[in-house]
């Protein structure tokens, strides 16, 4: 399977066969809450325990802690006695399987030095005539005893005992670094596959729901902000430089900036509020991707997150500062809703595709109510603007708003098409517009990104009437391209949201990927959007100005 990583195990030689050490910790993990791992697997180097529960530590399976020991071992001259008694002990052996041992004799045991005086001491021999005998018939070697226990457990219970023993080289210290470990968050006794991309097929099978996820390690060097060789900065994605471009333009030109904070949209805001009749292509399946969870959509009503930051724009608008010049946006934004009847809004968009309203004669076709329920990702950002004009009949005024956000079609993927693209939008709202003024507008707005001569074409669009396909000259392939779409706001559209029928509207839309592919001479969007991307093309991008060449 692509982007999986299964269990890579820790080699570890027993008997000439394999075993994998990170079962075994598992296995030990699982039995006791507390492994402490130079007890549990005494004879595996440290470094491979390490490895073990480095692997699974990062699973979060198992957690551990790093433990500076000291360890108690025995020197050679120590090793001597556990293998073959004390000194006195083997002074004592001698003497008792003698019966009786002659002074020169004991003085020749090679173990007599050390040995003879504890044995006196210790009441096991004793001085008879000119020779020795035993006074014992059994006797207990402690330190025989006590060395076998360092032997195998590496401690002493008695500190006087260990530095007497250590004062006579008989055992000594050394550091040992052990681990404690533990379960884990995400304990599980099998190493469980990590799958290290979401792909599509996942989502379609369901197997995502639960796949066992690795988790992004942030603090890889050379990635974002690391050391490494990516270097410790960010980077402006060339989208954003542009977007951030266009931005600046619409500030300059009186606009303000919609909030757009809502990829998944309703049917109603997307397609029958626009006048999409309810068969259009562009609501099939091939044309547009539909949300199934949660399976609808409430009524149109009220976006509170939405209203609140539009309302805070209002702030700078003499008109409603006079209106309301004490209440913070929250409030504002209450007061505004409360003005917005989304019921009587609903049943006149319903009224026009149905039967004809406000002068239209309508699609007359049995509207369907399920339709605007259908939650899809949005086609366009018209659906914002669509929100942002009936917000605007509770105090209807000449406004410009924009916006510039990403937008959804099931588009077959190429060179120059990508399933999702952003799209800059802008809506002008004023009394008396005229289709020549909509020219003057845009010519004057693609001159200010650098594109000058533009040419119109009589196009359709279901909200707007008339509307006009927007042309220019390219450059570099040489011919006329269209770059953009444009038109006035059908009334029966803007006198269903309760707009005065003077108020006319504006609206048009272009791609931000489009531009942007010409500024930095990008070819393939794949180039531009999505996982190919060259990180390197990313940080080492110049800044664009969009009025340069
Ligand atoms: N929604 C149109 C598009 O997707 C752009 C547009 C917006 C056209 C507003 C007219 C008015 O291309």
């Amino acid at each position: 399977m692509p982007g999986t990583r299964s269990a890579v195990p820790v080699p570890l030689h027993t008997n000439g066969g394999q075993r994998d050490l990170t079962e075994e910790i598992l296995e030990a993990v699982d039995q006791s809450e507390h492994v402490a791992t130079n007890e549990a697997f005494p004879q595996i180097p440290q470094g491979e325990i390490k490895a073990a529960l480095d692997r699974l530590a990062s699973r979060s399976m198992v957690e551990y802690e790093t433990k500076d020991n000291e360890e108690v071992i025995l020197t050679e001259e120590g090793q001597t006695i556990a293998d073959e008694g004390s000194h006195e002990y083997q002074i004592w052996d001698a003497v008792q399987k003698a019966g009786r041992l002659s002074d020169k004799d004991l003085g020749a045991h090679p173990a007599s030095k050390f040995g003879r005086g504890n044995a006196i001491k210790a009441k096991w021999i004793k001085k008879d005539g000119d020779g020795w005998v035993s006074l014992a018939e059994s006797v207990t070697d402690h330190t025989r005893v006590q060395l076998q226990h360092v032997q195998q457990h590496h401690v002493m219970q008695d500190p006087k005992q260990q530095k007497d023993y250590t004062k006579r080289k008989l055992i000594t210290t050394r550091k040992v670094i052990t681990y404690v470990a533990r379960k884990g968050p995400r304990w599980a006794k099998e190493m469980r596959i990590e799958v290290t991309d979401l792909t599509a097929e996942m989502i379609a099978d369901g197997s995502w729901k639960t796949a066992n996820f690795k988790p992004y390690n942030f603090n890889a060097k050379g990635t974002l902000g690391g050391e490494g060789a990516g270097g410790g900065t960010g980077a402006l994605h060339p989208l954003n430089k542009v977007r951030e471009e266009f931005r600046k333009i619409f500030f300059n030109m009186g606009f303000e900036e919609m909030p757009t904070a809502r990829f998944v949209d309703s049917g109603f805001w997307n397609f029958d509020a626009l006048y999409v009749p309810q068969q259009h292509p562009a609501r099939d399946l091939q044309d547009t991707f539909y949300v199934s969870d949660p399976p609808e959509a409430g009524p149109p009503g009220p976006d509170p997150e939405f209203d609140t930051i539009l309302a805070s724009m209002d702030v700078d608008d003499d008109q409603d500062e006079s209106d309301h010049p004490t209440l913070d946006p929250a409030a504002r934004a209450k007061d505004t809703t409360s003005k917005l009847d989304y019921t009587k809004y609903y049943d006149n968009v319903r009224a026009v595709h149905q039967d004809g309203k406000f002068g239209s004669i309508g699609y007359r076709y049995p509207f369907k109510d399920d339709e605007p329920k259908r939650l899809v990702l949005r086609t366009h950002t018209t659906s914002i603007s669509a929100y942002v004009l009936h917000r605007l009949s509770a105090n209807p005024r000449p406004c410009r708003y924009f916006s510039i956000d990403r937008v959804f079609r099931n588009e077959t993927v190429d060179a120059t098409h990508l399933a999702e693209f952003h799209q800059i939008e802008g809506v002008i709202a004023d009394y008396n517009l005229t289709l020549g003024g909509l020219q003057a507008f845009l010519k004057r707005f693609f001159r200010n990104i650098g594109v000058p001569d533009l040419k119109f074409k009589p196009a359709y669009n279901p909200y707007t009437e008339p509307s006009m396909e927007v042309f220019a000259w390219h450059e570099g392939l040489n011919k006329i391209v269209e770059i953009g779409n444009s038109g006035m706001f059908r009334p029966e559209m803007l006198l269903a949201m309760g707009l005065p029928p003077d108020l006319r509207v504006y609206g048009f839309g272009l791609s931000l990927e489009r531009p942007t592919m010409i500024k930095y001479g990008i070819s393939n969007i794949r180039e531009l959007l999505g996982h190919k991307v060259d990180l390197g093309f990313i940080e080492g991008n110049p800044a664009v100005r969009l009025d340069r060449e």
